[in-house]
């Protein structure tokens, strides 16, 4: 039985909701499904994969399925089951421009991209009357739209970021011919403070766009938003705009008891989170989060699409708000906060499997990483590590268990 309990919409639907089939037997009757949409051409027997072609496609399959068994370095939760979304795959979904408005391209999922934005409004402390945001291919998408949104508000703005910041900052900057400045960190990655006074102090008669990670990629470590705008108030600096890069923060943070506040009750501006990283989708995807008052600054009304442009890509993907739509609705605040203490307990327990076997390692409060001591070539590959200089690190993210964590430390053990 479905979810709605018709038994019409089960026969309509039954061949994808047959829980006893396994994900591939189900989508070789979506593919079965899906033939039978496709246009004359699609449908000619010229017009096939021949058989070397379907075997590299399942070589692939195959290389994808062993690579997911030992994936430890990146901020990615390969755990995740949206079986029941496969029907959807047959329908070029477009959210193309302002998710809160319908356009003329029907083919949308824009009721479902505002639940989805309408839970992370109430997740940051913004009223739904004051929020704007859209779904995003990712964080570096939402760090760019930031950036561009507060160099519309402030064309002579100086953008300041710290070393440890992720390398789509930069990029954004580069994009936007944006001036900036790069503040020095803290050992265990967090912005320093002084340095950023000091910075901001010499550049006092311009406004500031400061970008806060929540969360750096190499270490985790949490630039204190509190911190920031004591500074700014310290200096009477009024003319600011304060990104958070919450792209795993975002969803880990506000599920740990004692973790700093990064959220709307601040004097922040915008925030981009990661759609892929906490919660897992099969593609990546984001959220970003302004004010509505400040978006207002960018809109364009386009006839052709019927709607206003106010997003960085016209057409948008509308298959991911329904992936992260999925995810909210099935775990929710309870299943998040379960799944941010899991990856946080696990994170411990492989610091604390390094440091039995002796291999230096550490990690920052609330964090999901473990900095550890780069370990040989051979197991960076193995284990696809992200590294840096000296150091590499492992996520604790929601298919990482205690049993990978005892393997990799195993192997560790070996090159000791
Ligand atoms: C702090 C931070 N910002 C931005 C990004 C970019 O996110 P995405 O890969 O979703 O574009 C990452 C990804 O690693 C990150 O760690």
């Amino acid at each position: 039985m479905n979810s709605s309990g018709s038994k019409s919409n089960m026969e309509n639907l039954s061949p994808f909701n047959d829980f006893n089939a396994s994900a591939e037997e189900r989508f070789n009757i979506l593919a079965d499904k899906m033939s039978g949409m496709s246009s004359d051409v699609g449908n000619s027997a010229e017009f096939c994969l021949l058989p070397k072609d379907m075997q590299k496609l399942d070589d692939l399959f195959l290389k994808l399925k062993i690579k997911k068994e030992k994936f430890m370095g990146y901020q990615v939760n390969h755990a995740f089951d949206y079986s029941e979304l496969y029907r959807f795959l047959g329908f070029s979904i477009n959210n193309v421009g302002d998710p809160f408005m319908e356009s003329n391209y029907g083919v949308n999922t824009k009721e479902f991209e505002r639940d989805v934005l309408d839970f992370f409004a109430d997740l940051m402390h913004i009223r739904k009357e004051d929020f704007w945001g859209y779904v995003t291919n990712g964080g570096t998408a939402g760090n760019m739209f930031s950036l561009y949104l507060a160099r519309e508000i402030y064309p002579d703005g100086i953008v300041y970021f710290s070393k440890d910041t992720h390398y789509s900052i930069p990029k954004s900057v580069r994009v936007c011919n944006m001036e900036y400045r790069i503040v020095d960190s803290q050992p265990n990655g967090e912005i320093d403070y002084s340095d950023l006074e000091k910075k901001l102090q010499e550049n006092r008669n311009r406004p500031s766009i400061i970008v806060a990670n929540i969360g750096t990629t190499m270490t985790g470590a949490v630039d204190k938003v509190s911190k920031i705008h004591q500074i700014l108030e310290a200096n009477s600096l009024k003319k600011f705009h304060i990104h958070c890069d919450a792209a795993m923060g975002g969803m880990l943070l506000p599920f740990l008891e004692d973790a700093p506040q990064f959220d709307f009750r601040m004097p922040i501006s915008s925030m981009a989170i990661s759609g892929h990283k906490m919660i897992g989708a099969p593609v990546p995807c984001g959220i970003v989060l302004t004010k509505k008052e400040l978006v207002q600054r960018i809109e364009r009304p386009i006839e052709y699409i019927g709607a206003v442009d106010n997003t960085l890509s016209g057409s948008r993907n509308g298959l991911s708000p329904l992936f992260l739509w999925y995810a909210v609705k099935k775990l929710g605040n309870k299943g998040f906060k379960a799944l941010a203490k899991r990856s946080v307990r696990n994170a411990t327990y492989a610091l604390s499997k390094f440091q039995e076997i002796g291999w230096d390692a550490w990690i920052n409060p609330n964090a999901n990483v473990v900095v550890l001591k780069r370990p040989s070539e051979e197991l960076v590959k193995k284990w696809q590590l992200a590294v840096y200089g000296e150091i590499a690190h492992i996520y604790a993210m929601g298919h990482v268990s205690e049993k990978m964590i005892d393997e990799f430390t195993a192997d560790l053990q070996k090159t000791i």
